[in-house]
């Protein structure tokens, strides 16, 4: 198995990407970092909290790190609240957490842990940046050390999906993306260009309700928001997309995607290229390259894994 730390806005996808985290035999989840993002860092680790005890793995330790981007306020849009819900993860009721977050602050715990796992570490952010730039600022050497980061975002050779070139969680915080993307930390960008490609529809979460656990009733309720709201923004896409979980699943398999090598820089100009994730101009003929774009996906394998794991997740 391998250590994972998620780091998480938790808002629908995330909480399937958390999902497919317990449900996977391959991975030790170890913590998850709550960041604000699709909604409140607080509220955001609280949805982890619920989601956690729904599954049975309350024992999973919830941090909370950033609660804004680096250098200005944290303002929730309305197009978050449109998507995820009000309260994050699709309006959907469940029960007060029976845990409560840890008292070190998640950029620590990821610092910590870089020193105590190193490259036996993976670090598979769902959300904006800014508690990995932070750690990276604070502990380069401990952190240099991770074994892998694969995240959830940016766009290379798709449109963004917030402007037309930037994608939601790099936009949270282009300058701290901008940092990690520079840094010299191995590096999977799992961005639109394959997360638009991997969809989930209501025959699956049908499948859920199907089973009989409260686990995948409830999280199909949660989804089936999701499905919907997809079905009023993308009608073209027939499902919605399995943006954060696909981060996991190629965290463990990277056969699932296809890569291409680059050096990657975020654009953090206020102009109208704002958090472009783009391939650096002045580096394209270095051979040391640090982030791997996956730009192909093999869907259908993938959601077989998805299925698997996220069933197994509703049955513990
Ligand atoms: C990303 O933005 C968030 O709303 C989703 O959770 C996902 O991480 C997709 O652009
Ligand atoms: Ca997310």
């Amino acid at each position: 198995t391998r250590k994972m730390i998620l780091d998480l806005d938790t808002g629908i996808d995330d909480s399937m990407a958390l999902t497919y985290a317990v449900g996977d035999p391959a991975i030790d989840l170890i913590g998850v970092v709550a960041s604000y993002g699709n909604i409140e860092a607080e509220r955001a680790a609280v949805n982890t909290l619920k989601i956690l005890d729904l599954l049975g793995a309350s024992s999973v330790p919830v941090f909370i790190g950033e609660t804004h981007p680096l250098s200005e306020d944290y303002v929730r849009m309305q197009v978050s609240a449109d998507i995820h819900g009000e309260n994050g993860i699709g309006d959907v009721t469940l029960p007060d957490p029976s845990g409560a977050v840890q008292d070190q602050n998640g950029v620590d715990f990821m610092i910590e842990s870089a020193q105590k796992y190193g490259n036996d570490l993976t670090i598979v952010p769902t959300g904006p940046l800014t508690n990995l730039a932070k750690a990276i600022k604070q502990a380069p050497k401990a952190m240099a050390k991770v074994g892998n980061v694969t995240l959830m975002g940016g766009a290379l050779t798709v449109p963004g999906n917030v402007t037309p070139v930037a994608e939601a969680n790099i936009n949270q915080d282009a300058i701290s993306a901008n940092e990690v993307f520079t840094s010299n930390l191995n590096i999977n960008m799992v961005g639109l260009d394959v997360t638009l490609r991997t969809l989930l529809t209501k025959k699956e979460t049908q499948q859920w309700r199907d089973s009989g656990t409260t686990a995948g009733k409830k999280m199909a309720d949660i989804v089936d928001f999701y499905i919907n709201i997809y079905a009023d923004m993308y009608p073209e896409l027939g499902g919605c997309s399995l943006h954060d979980p696909l981060a996991v699943g190629v965290a463990v398999d990277p056969s699932f995607v296809k890569f291409i090598d680059m050096n990657m820089v975020v654009t953090t100009k206020p102009d109208a290229y704002y958090a472009r994730t783009i391939g650096d101009k002045n580096r394209l003929d270095d051979p040391n390259t640090n982030v791997k774009v996956a730009v192909a996906v093999n869907s259908k394998r993938y959601l077989k894994e998805f299925m698997k794991n996220m069933n197994n997740a509703f049955a513990t």
